[in-house]
Parts: C-alpha cells; sequence; structure tokens
C-alpha cells in the first residue's frame, strides 16, 4: 500500500479510532489460553470497541489462533485494517537457543544470526508479525536479573551481535519474505544501568557514558534497520525513558535518524505516575505523546486521555496523526493490509516448529556458548570413564533460562540424557536432588557415588525464575545447600567437574576446588547433548565470556574497560594511597573474553602495516602469528583491543574493537591479519560529540582482554 493510501485511511479515521490503533493489548483479551503474562495485570476499564480496535496485540501465537483473532478484527474494523501480533521472541520461539548473554559468548556473529533466522522462521509461521528482540541494554552488574537477556558488558561486541540479530530476525524482504519478523530494539535507554542491580531502579549515568557505553548497541540495530523500539522502565536525567522528549526526539528520531514507531514498554507511561514525574494519567499521557511514544502498552492513558488533551489544543491531533501513520507504517511493511495472515500456516508450522535441523543448529550453537573456565587437565573425559552424574541440574528440564517463550521442559535434552547418550559408564543418582535442599539420602547416594566413581560431574546453578525480568540477587553465589554438596563431594571424590546451569556471573569462591569448571548457562533445548559433547571431547570448547565475573558480589560493579584512575593500583601495588581494596583483588575473577579449550594456542609476533598514521587512512593492518601446540584442532578467538594513551576524557585502559575467530589444526601455525578501523579510535569528547584525536595508541592483541601480551604502539598525527 502506498503512504498515500495510509493517509487516506487515516483522513477517514475518526479520532477514537485512531486513539485505539496506539493501544496495545495483551492475549487475554482475545484468547482464553493467553500465554505467561509479562507485567502487572490490572483491570483496564475498556469496551468491547476498543478491544476490537485495539491497533496490535501482544503474546498471542499459533497459527490458527492468530489467524482467527486476524479475520474477527478485520471484520470488525470500519476501515479494514489488520491487527498485528507482537512477543517476546528472546532466544527461540519453540525451539530454545542459549540465552543472550551465553549467546554472546559465541563471539560468533554468524551463531547468532542463525539463532534470529530460525526464532524468526517459527515465529512467522505460528503467526507473529514482530519479536520484542534484541534487547541491547548494556550489563555490568550481575546481580540484575536480565543480565541473561544481553550479549553482555561490551560495546563493540553487543554491536556486532545487535546487527546480527537485526539481520537475522529480518532478513532483506520483511514484505516478501514469510520467514522473516519485525525486530523491536529494546530498551531505550541503558535499563542495565539500574543502580544496586536492582531491577526497574533509577539510572544515573553521564552523558558521556550513557552516549559511549549504553547507546552504540542500540544504534547499530537502528542502522541494521530494526523496525520498532521499546521504551525503557528507567528514568535517564530523573526522567522517565517513556516521557524523556530528549532521549526519543532528539536522540533517536533527530540525532539516529529513526523513522519506525515507539512502543512504551509494559504500562510504562502509566508509571510515570510512580515515577513522581506525572500528577495522574492525563499527564503521563501528555508527557508520553510529546516524546513521540506511539503505542501504549497494557495501559490507558491514551484511551482515557488523548481525545480530552485534543479538545484542549489542536498540536495533540497532528502527534496523534503521526503515532497513527508510523503504526500503519509498520503494517504496511509487513505486507499485511496485502496479506494479513502473512507467514501463519498451520501445515507448515507442525513442519518446521522444533524440527531435526532447529535441534542441531540449537545444539550447536549451544557448544560455542559455553565457556570452560577451569581444567587441569581432567577434560575431555574418556567415554570409558566411570562418571557419577549428580545435582539439582543433572535431570532437570529446566536448561532454558528465562524468556523461553514455548519452550517444554519436557523437550529438553538433560544433561543425564545427554551424558548417558554418550558415556559408556555413567551413574545418574536416583535421588532427585532440590536446587536448595539437600536430604539425608541425596547427600549419602553422591558420597556413596564418588567413591565409586572415577569422576564425580556436578550440575549446579539456578532455576530458571532467579534470572529474568524482576529477578535481581543481592548473593551471586551458588545456594548454600549446592555448595554443602559439593564440599562433601569434593572431600571423597577423586575428580570433581562442575556444570553451572546459570543466567548471571556467578562467585565461584566455593566451588574453586573444582578439577574443571563447565560454564553452560542455560543452554536450550538441546542442553544436554551440547555438554556432553563438550565434556567427552567431541567439541572442543572455544566460548569466551562477554560478561565479567567477579571475585565476589562486593567488587561488582566490575567489567574490563576501566579507567586508570589517578592512584592505579598496578604503578605502586604496595602503597598504601592506591585505588585497591583490602580484601579482595580489583580483578575479575574471570574477566572478559576469558575461556579456556582442549589446546593451547601461543600468541606470536605483532606487526602493524604502518607505524604512524594519518587522517587520511582509514584502517591499520594488525597482523599476528598463531601457533597451536596441541594436537586439538580448535577454534582461537582472536581479540583485538586499543588504548588510547591521551584523552580529553579519561579512556579506558583497553577497549575492543576487533575480533575474529580462526580454526586452528593441531600443531598448525597461522599469520591472521585483524582490520582496525582507525574510525573506531573516535570517542565521546566533554561537547558529547564523536571524534578522534592525533596520538598514541597501543595496540593490543590475545586470548582475552588480560592476557594482552602483544603490543604496539600507533601514532596518529
Ligand atoms: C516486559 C519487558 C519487555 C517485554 C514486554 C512485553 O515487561 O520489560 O522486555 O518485551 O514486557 O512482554
Amino acid at each position: 500500500m502506498q503512504k498515500a493510501e495510509l493517509l487516506t485511511i487515516i483522513e477517514k479515521m475518526s479520532p477514537k479510532e485512531k486513539v485505539d490503533q496506539l493501544l496495545q493489548l495483551s492475549a487475554d483479551f482475545y484468547t482464553d489460553d493467553a500465554e505467561d503474562r509479562t507485567g502487572p495485570m490490572e483491570t483496564l476499564d475498556i469496551n468491547e470497541t476498543t478491544i476490537a480496535n485495539a491497533g496490535t496485540i501482544l503474546g498471542v501465537s499459533g497459527a490458527e489462533k492468530a489467524m482467527g483473532i486476524q479475520k474477527n478484527y478485520i471484520e470488525n474494523n470500519s476501515h479494514k485494517i489488520p491487527t498485528m501480533f507482537m512477543a517476546d521472541i528472546i532466544h527461540g520461539f519453540r525451539t530454545i537457543f542459549p540465552i543472550p548473554l551465553a549467546l554472546g559468548c559465541t563471539w560468533s556473529k554468524e551463531a547468532v544470526e542463525e539463532m534470529a533466522s530460525i526464532s524468526a522462521l517459527e515465529s512467522s509461521v505460528s503467526g507473529l508479525h514482530l519479536t520484542f528482540s534484541p534487547m541491547l541494554d548494556l550489563v555490568r552488574d550481575p546481580r540484575w536479573g536480565r543480565v541473561m537477556e544481553s550479549t553482555g558488558e561490551d560495546p563493540y561486541l553487543n554491536s556486532e551481535f545487535a546487527k546480527a540479530m537485526v539481520t537475522g530476525y529480518q532478513g532483506d524482504d520483511l514484505k516478501e519474505d514469510m520467514s522473516k519478523v519485525a525486530a523491536c530494539v529494546k530498551h531505550f535507554a541503558a535499563y542495565g544501568g539500574a543502580i544496586g542491580g536492582r531491577d526497574y531502579n533509577t539510572v544515573d549515568v553521564s552523558e558521556t557514558t550513557l552516549r559511549e557505553k549504553y547507546l552504540p548497541s542500540y544504534q547499530a540495530a537502528i542502522d541494521a534497520g530494526a523496525k520498532l523500539v521499546m521504551t525503557a522502565f528507567n528514568t535517564i536525567e530523573g526522567i522517565p525513558a517513556s516521557g524523556n522528549k530528549k532521549l526519543f526526539r532528539d536522540v533517536l528520531r533527530d540525532e539516529f535518524n529513526f523513522k519506525g514507531p515507539v512502543i512504551s514498554d509494559w504500562a510504562a507511561i502509566k508509571e510515570m505516575i510512580n515515577h513522581g514525574v506525572a500528577a495522574d494519567e492525563k499527564e503521563a499521557a501528555r508527557l508520553a505523546i510529546e516524546a513521540g511514544v506511539d503505542i501504549e502498552m497494557m495501559t490507558t492513558c491514551y484511551d482515557k486521555h488523548l481525545l480530552e488533551l485534543i479538545d484542549e489544543d489542536p498540536k495533540y491531533m497532528d502527534l496523534l496523526d503521526e503515532a497513527v501513520l508510523r503504526i500503519l507504517e509498520l503494517k504496511n511493511d509487513l505486507g499485511l493490509f496485502e496479506n494479513p495472515y502473512r507467514g501463519a500456516d498451520p501445515v507448515k508450522e507442525k513442519e518446521v516448529i522444533l524440527s531435526a535441523s532447529h535441534r542441531e543448529s540449537a545444539r550447536k550453537i549451544a557448544e560455542k556458548s559455553m565457556v570452560l573456565l577451569e581444567n587441569n587437565g581432567i577434560l575431555p573425559l574418556s567415554q570409558e570413564t566411570a562418571i557419577a552424574l549428580v545435582g539439582p541440574k543433572a535431570t532437570t528440564g529446566d536448561l532454558m533460562g528465562a524468556w523461553s517463550w514455548q519452550g517444554k521442559f519436557d523437550e529438553v535434552v538433560t544433561i543425564a540424557k545427554g551424558l548417558s547418550a554418550k558415556g559408556k559408564n555413567v551413574t545418574v543418582a536416583s535421588v532427585e536432588s532440590d536446587l536448595f535442599e539437600n536430604t539425608t539420602e541425596s547427600l549419602e547416594e553422591a558420597k556413596q557415588l564418588a567413591k565409586e566413581n572415577e569422576v564425580v560431574v556436578l550440575a549446579l546453578g539456578e532455576a530458571d525464575w532467579m534470572s529474568g525480568e524482576a529477578a535481581s540477587r543481592s548473593d551471586i553465589r551458588l545456594p548454600q545447600s549446592q555448595i554443602d554438596l559439593f564440599n562433601e563431594v569434593r572431600a571423597i571424590a577423586k575428580k570433581v567437574i562442575v556444570v553451572l546451569i546459570n543466567g548471571r556471573p556467578l562467585d565461584l569462591t566455593a566451588i574453586s576446588e573444582a578439577d574443571g569448571i563447565l560454564e553452560a548457562w542455560f543452554p536450550g533445548t538441546e542442553g544436554g547433548n551440547a555438554v556432553a559433547n563438550i565434556l567427552f571431547g567431541d567439541v572442543n570448547p572455544s566460548g569466551r565470556l562477554s560478561m565479567s565475573f567477579p571475585e565476589n558480589v562486593g567488587q561488582v560493579p566490575v567489567y574490563y574497560n576501566t579507567e586508570n584512575t589517578g592512584r592505579p593500583y598496578e604503578s605502586a601495588p604496595d602503597e598504601k594511597y592506591v585505588s585497591k581494596y583490602l580484601d579482595v583483588s580489583n580483578y575479575a575473577k574471570y574477566p572478559f573474553g576469558y575461556g579456556l579449550s582442549f589446546a593451547k594456542v601461543a600468541y606470536e609476533g605483532i606487526a602493524l602495516n604502518k607505524e604512524t598514521i594519518d587522517s587520511s587512512d582509514e584502517t591499520v593492518e594488525v597482523t599476528v602469528t598463531l601457533h597451536n601446540q596441541s594436537e586439538e584442532t580448535t577454534i582461537e578467538t582472536v581479540q583485538l583491543y586499543v588504548r588510547d594513551l591521551v584523552g580529553k576524557t579519561a579512556r579506558p585502559l583497553k577497549e575492543l574493537k576487533g575480533f575474529t575467530q580462526v580454526a586452528l589444526a593441531g600443531n598448525e601455525r597461522k599469520e591472521i591479519t585483524l582490520s582496525l578501523a582507525v574510525k573506531d579510535l573516535a570517542y565521546v569528547h566533554p561537547d558529547l560529540t564523536w571524534s578522534v584525536d592525533p596520538g598514541e595508541f597501543h595496540i593490543m592483541v590475545g586470548p582475552n582482554s588480560r592476557e594482552l601480551d602483544l603490543v604496539k604502539t600507533l601514532v596518529l598525527k
């Protein structure tokens, strides 16, 4: 449909019909078997006409269901405007992939794009038109439950994944490609900066930090063509995002040139009253429509008060028309006017959902996402090894994590199932153990199994509800019962390997005596097979952390790209007056970019194609030689970091500016070159603009953000 036709429809719409298009209602209003709700439910005193004309619907999926609702909707809509179905497909629709924090540990844009593409296909055949993904909130605080939903702590890496997800979800022709769905960037902005890691709490960051650390990933997704942006719950500079004109009109629309609609998060417009920034719902409606929030999710400030505002000032009719046009344009981008049922296909739904090929993809991506944190040589295991599998995560289907849309526990390959299918001598503890409580029986059996077997694999971690939204934790250790179980087993067992199922970086001090620690995150539907393939060495682990693991929660926030401070500990470690703690190091237990494999790769020699450049140069080629000193084939994630030695603001000691994954055969030496874009040396100056200063830069290459022995100085004239 041409834009002129859309404008004609808008002209014919009554003001109330226009206001109805701005309302998004949950599935509960349209079907009696609604999926899980994702926000606080309150009674919305709206009538059947409003329900029938609400512009978009969240949380409905299933081809038959969606088609039935759409048919009914269009029949009742006086302008034959189709509705639009949106839902939170965050890391899979029914085939569940590793949580996004684990996807961040793959360091594979291809893997993340594949995840998004499969998620889009399963969503589209089920009648969905848009996913509320990617969530691109940069995270530095593992107390926050939604770190599981982010790809991590680094702006560059998050931006790379932002582009990969949008491409995977949307493809390059949303109108014609029925296997794709629209993507929604969230939560604009800086939701991950909640003070204390407490969900929905105040975010108080400088505009420099906001622009340099938090905004780049959202911008990357918008530049990649994301169709919708969702407001964050939090304030920025004291103003709730949903009423923040500077954030949405000046930054998102004028600077980022975003033309699509903005949707509020669940009830976020009305919650400006709780924030104390709106006296009532009418004020909330005014602030939001002036900020350019087009869709109100699950509250009715617009429904109740926009017409009043229009009566008082005609400028609000212009704002309303602007919002309706953006919503209809989004529906038009999806081809819904011509084909309101779009990709919904009950037959295809049965073929593609949870197909063998999707499961295989989920398994391979889970294998890439797992991070080997410790290995004293115990891994990989032989299939003949006598293994006891113990612990509360051993036999459970709770391996998918929060936001696992239609994933079902009984469709998950458990760790017990995966290990038993591959190992020839695996004994699984028969006494069920609880996440938070050991019983005499479960402990006795664990100790007995430890005596009888060569290796104990302890499957420990969190339940899915312990991370995700509204799931912040002040204590990021394993539950005490699991620490007790570890200690009991450690005291007896010959060898102990811990497999962790969790949605956040944890304080792992209590299990530091393990012979091996595999961070498996919430690995998804194929988690058990992925764990087994790594433990038995069929897959050489290649995951690298995308978020730092602190020594303890007292260090938080701990992240790799820190400033040097005026009294850096490194320059005078014995000095009193330096930046340090009296009781713990300054450094993460496991730093950003860290991960072991079964191989040992040496980094030899670093060279730049130019050691002095000027503003006419666009790239610098950085060449290193890798030497796989083992027989194992391996995938090495080579990381390129930069330090700007002097800036107008204090520059981080290191910033990721490039990476590549290199396959190495046993004993292979390979020279590789990374291309550093000179524009990536830019940073946000005190006047809040991005630019590159002449000066000296350290160019560093290594396997993680801590082991950066290869350094070259680059001079920019
Ligand atoms: C939730 C989440 C948001 C989600 C929305 C719809 O409150 O904050 O990420 O997309 O509601 O479910």
